[in-house]
């Protein structure tokens, strides 16, 4: 089977911030993925897409594309015009359709997809200049995201504030610093998992993998930037990632909350969620419609297709099919 892999380089803007590392994985990945369809004996064939070239992708010629394409922040708006060129081909594609993306590829519409669906998720408030008055029932502490970015792009320990001023100050200097909305929500002190929704071939059918956990040395612990991509910062490994040990009730709770999200959300072959777990309740931190694929294990996916004795290739594989099952209902 012919199968195009498409993935991002990172844009001009990108490549002179500080924050290069977080999109420029996707070569890797990609190359990760043409070897596993190569050793499936398929015919693998990787485009890169520069914001420059996106019209190619309406000239690509295949039975299936893999969308590893992930702009980011002030760029966003190239990831519509690529999957636009990808639906234009008539060629099926893995992972999230042009609605997934508009709802899932900002945190603004993502929160608001959340609330409308009754997902649990923690009170929140979007900023656009952070001179809006803050809503007085937060409890504190309270993080401060950037709307518009992915893989902790922004946040630093400094990110968390525990009292009205401290957000006020905050909010205002982000937004002046990073030029894009801003969204701050109540921080969940508790454990932090990363659950794969993975649509498999019948019987299984949509199934939630077992959930990857991320242990933090502190409790309040979380996903920097420097944590996660900055080998010199003090941050780095500081956090490690094994299968989640659950207790009946909770992975049942867990199992319900992905399949509903997955479900409500109309993902399509595979999704990942973050989700903060204190004491019975739980919170979705980010729902995303077409993470990232790679074998790195220290990647929640790796652990959680690893744990039910599923290689790489078999992971690609089923999404793939999944995109191929799809399309064939389609017509
Ligand atoms: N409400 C929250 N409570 C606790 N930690 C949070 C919260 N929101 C984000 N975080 C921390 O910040 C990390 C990145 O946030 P997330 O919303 O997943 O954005 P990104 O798209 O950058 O991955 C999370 O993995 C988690 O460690
Ligand atoms: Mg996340």
């Amino acid at each position: 089977m012919k199968i195009a892999i498409i993935y991002s380089v990172p844009t001009k803007r990108a490549v002179a911030t500080q924050y290069l590392a977080a999109d420029e994985d996707t070569k890797v990945s990609a190359e990760k993925v043409s070897a596993a369809m190569l050793s499936k004996g398929h015919d693998p064939r990787l485009i890169p897409i520069t914001e420059d070239s996106i019209e190619k992708i309406s000239k690509i010629s295949a039975d299936c594309m893999v969308n590893l394409i992930e702009w980011s922040g002030l760029d966003l708006p190239l990831n519509f015009q690529a999957v636009k060129a990808m639906v234009s081909t008539g060629i099926p594609f893995t992972g999230g359709d042009v609605t997934n993306l508009h709802i899932t590829s900002d945190k603004v519409s993502m929160k608001t997809a959340l609330d409308a669906h009754h997902l649990p998720t923690s009170k929140w408030q979007h900023f656009t200049t952070g001179a809006e008055a803050i809503r007085d029932d937060f409890s504190y502490p309270v993080i401060v995201k950037l709307a518009l970015e992915h893989c902790s792009v922004g946040l630093s320990n400094d990110a968390v504030v525990s009292d009205k001023e401290s957000l006020a100050r905050l909010v205002k200097n982000r937004a002046k610093e990073f030029g894009q909305p801003i969204v701050a929500e109540e921080f969940i002190t508790g454990r932090e998992l990363q659950v794969t929704v993975l649509d498999r071939p019948q019987p299984q059918g949509l199934s939630v993998l077992p959930p990857a956990e991320i242990f933090f040395s502190t409790a309040q612990g979380f996903l920097t930037y420097g944590g996660r991509w900055d080998e010199k910062h003090p941050d780095y490994n500081t956090s490690s990632i094994g299968v989640a040990k659950l207790t009946p009730p909770l992975a049942k709770k867990i199992d319900t909350i992905a399949r509903t999200t997955f479900k409500l959300m109309k993902f399509c072959d595979y999704a990942r969620l973050d989700i903060r777990v204190r004491d019975r309740d739980m919170f979705i931190l980010e729902a995303n419609s077409n993470p990232g694929l790679d074998d790195d294990p220290e990647y929640g996916m790796t652990v959680s297709y690893k744990a039910i004795g599923m290689t790489f290739t078999d992971f690609i594989w089923e999404i793939i099919e999944s995109c191929l099952r799809r399309s064939v209902t389609m017509f």
